[in-house]
């Protein structure tokens, strides 16, 4: 098999239906299937290189050596790369991110997807999206969803082999804008991957789990309709449902800080009271993603630079899928 260097690049993704949760932690088959839209303009570009002369992965991230656990969890990635294509060589990653890492926008979805798509291909695979999704999904749940372009699910499935994310709507489908509201540059105490596994010790996970499907359909109708009252609805149903779990577990995870809070409130006053379309939801951390029409963008944008716990605002549109930029062959 012929080895090259590949650059490929990945966008983050945004859940509206959360991924919190594994069947299995080590192949990360979730709980529960999810849906999501890639944000565009925020991207991690990924150049993957196996060379015969180097005796041990490296990884380098915004121009820094990473070694440790970062390392290995990109090698475990690599390894199977190099099992798919019966290669032994090392390889040398370089990665770069356009968005600031203490920005609370998790970089391990735009990064383990631009790894599948880089080292494969650099391996001399010629994977095909679900087989790509498949990979990514080994080095972060939420990278599965950044593989396919637009809004994407991540259906459930019983195995490794149907555990994977397609698109549901491209890009332009409709137009969609995440306001991600930066309350707190700070990193996170808990990371998801920890999260995932205490999930089941919230005696409110399995009540979420068991209506997943309930919220995906009445999610993926939303969208396929551009319905923006039902979205607003049932987003925000869905972070308030998964944060529930968060604070029950043991130990308990509290991941909004009071300015989260003031944002929310704020978002929801906003719909309610002058039928602004927004409606807010929050990952693993405590900044707040606004989702709105691109009509109305600007002014949730202001409104949000107005609320005085909020440090920044990042606006991204619906991005496309996890594409190749350059193949040295
Ligand atoms: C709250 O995909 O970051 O953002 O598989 O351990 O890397 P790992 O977890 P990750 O979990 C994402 C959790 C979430 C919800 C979501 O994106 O669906």
């Amino acid at each position: 098999m012929n080895t090259s260097s590949v650059t490929a690049i990945a966008h983050p993704n945004i859940a509206f239906i959360k991924y919190w949760g594994n069947r299995d932690n080590i192949l990360r088959l979730p709980m529960n299937g999810s849906i999501s839209m890639n944000l565009d303009g925020l991207c991690t570009r990924t150049t993957v290189s196996f060379q015969p002369s180097l005796p041990f992965d490296e990884l380098i991230i915004n121009g820094r050596e990473v070694t440790g656990a970062g390392l290995d969890r990109v090698s475990y990635i690599l390894d199977i790369i190099r099992g798919m294509a019966n290669i032994h060589d090392r390889a040398e990653v370089i990665t770069e991110n356009n968005f600031p890492s203490g920005a609370g926008i998790a970089s391990s979805a735009s990064a383990f997807a631009a790894l599948a798509v880089a080292g494969s291909k650099a391996a001399g695979l010629n994977l095909s999206e679900p087989e790509l999704s498949r990979l990514a999904r080994r080095g972060s749940g939420s990278a599965s969803r950044s593989i396919p372009g637009g809004f994407v699910e991540w259906q459930v499935g019983t195995t490794d082999e149907d555990s994977f994310a397609f698109s549901i709507a491209p890009a332009d489908h409709w137009k969609l804008v995440d306001c991600v509201a930066i309350v707190s540059a700070s990193h996170k105490k808990t990371g998801s991957t920890e999260g995932h596994s205490i999930a089941p010790t919230s005696p409110l996970q399995a009540a979420r789990v068991a209506d997943a499907p309930r919220r995906l359909e009445i999610c993926r109708k939303a969208i396929l309709e551009k319905d923006f009252d039902a979205f607003a609805s049932i987003v925000e149903l869905d972070s308030d449902m998964m944060h529930s779990v968060m604070m029950t577990s043991t130990p308990a995870l509290h991941y909004w800080k009071p300015a989260s809070l003031d944002v929310m409130n704020s978002v929801r006053m906003w719909r309610t009271n002058e039928s602004i379309p927004a409606c807010y939801t929050v990952d693993a951390g405590a900044n707040v993603h606004v989702i709105t029409l691109e009509s109305e963008a600007h002014i949730v944008e202001k409104r949000l630079r107005e609320i005085k716990s909020v440090e920044d605002v990042l606006v991204a549109h619906a991005g496309g899928p996890a594409t190749i930029v350059k193949n040295s062959d």
